[in-house]
């Protein structure tokens, strides 16, 4: 290719994807926050006016997003007050900036997110098994979302009823939890559904399933809290994504894709997770 042509190229390719970003950054920043627990799609006024558009299904619901929101209003562990500000912005173009520049702080265990080994193990912790070291073949592949019995924790009796195949890798149990919208409530509630140390013991030694996926804080129940997550997380395969958002999603087969942030050191973090039809 000429010389001179493919530096033209390369000038126009620089403008287009300027012009991308340019449009992506309306997405990225936007200037109005939703803490509200209904399902916030398009609202075009019609009127010219900037409305973000946000979305709980893409692509005519063939992608499903079962991360929550983050906000100052949803549950923080064993807090009433909920999460509260997170997020900052100490450049801003209202004062004189050239950009807006936001600054986070937040629990590494907030929201949808991901436990990784070093969570309730010290040794693991010290020898480095962080999030950074997660399988993601383990995070992304074929799984079920399954509901179960509403009047119990999940203990190995609920497991065995289940049924859960053999070859089963990926299971995301939806309980109680999603009907009492615990994840859209302020207030930490002990109460919530989990896993007990039986449960989380029946499923390591009897099933396949090596990413395990719950609907509020905790894939243990709270009166099993150390317990249920040393069965899960001592053999360093399972590994366990909490927080999840599974309203109004048919039980089934889905490809699942979840994906943690690599922070280094970290025992949890964030977690983006998707279900593809
Ligand atoms: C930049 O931050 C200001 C607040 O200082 C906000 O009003 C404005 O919408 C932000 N601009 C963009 C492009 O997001
Ligand atoms: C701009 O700066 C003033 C004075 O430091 C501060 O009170 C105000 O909150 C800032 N505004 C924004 C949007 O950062
Ligand atoms: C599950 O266990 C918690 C304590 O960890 C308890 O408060 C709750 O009532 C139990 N839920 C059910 C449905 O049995």
């Amino acid at each position: 290719m000429d010389l001179r042509f493919s530096f033209l190229l390369f000038l126009f390719l620089q403008a287009v994807s300027g012009l991308l970003l340019a449009a992506a950054s309306n997405v990225a920043y936007p200037s109005v926050v939703d803490t509200g627990a209904g399902d916030c799609s398009v609202s075009d006024g019609g009127d010219g006016s900037l409305t973000p558009i946000r979305r709980e299904v893409y692509d005519n619901g063939r992608i499903i997003d079962i991360s929550h929101r983050f906000t100052v209003d949803m549950p923080s562990w064993e807090s009433d007050e909920g999460l509260g500000q997170f997020l900052w912005l100490p450049k801003s173009m209202k004062n004189g900036s050239l950009a807006n520049n936001s600054e986070m702080k937040l629990p590494a265990h907030t929201g949808t997110h991901v436990d990784a080994p070093g969570h309730v193990f010290d040794h693991y912790f010290d020898a480095g098994f962080d999030v950074d070291t997660l399988d993601l073949g383990v995070l992304n592949g074929p799984g079920l979302l399954v509901d179960v019995p509403r009047d119990k924790n999940i203990t190995a009796e609920v497991m065995k009823s289940l049924n859960i195949p053999k070859g089963v890798r990926r299971v995301l149990f939806r309980t109680l939890n999603t009907d009492r919208g615990l994840m859209w409530k302020k207030e930490f509630d002990t109460s919530y559904v989990g896993f007990m140390k039986d449960g989380a013991k029946w499923l390591v030694d009897n099933t396949d399933i090596k990413l395990v996926g719950i609907d509020y804080l905790s894939v243990a129940a709270f009166d099993d809290l150390i317990p249920s997550h040393l069965e899960f997380l001592e053999g360093r395969e399972t590994i366990l994504v909490e927080g999840l958002k599974l309203d109004g999603v048919q039980p089934g087969l889905y490809s699942i894709h979840c994906l943690p942030l690599r922070l280094l050191g970290a025992e949890g973090s964030p977690i983006r997770c998707i279900l593809i039809k």
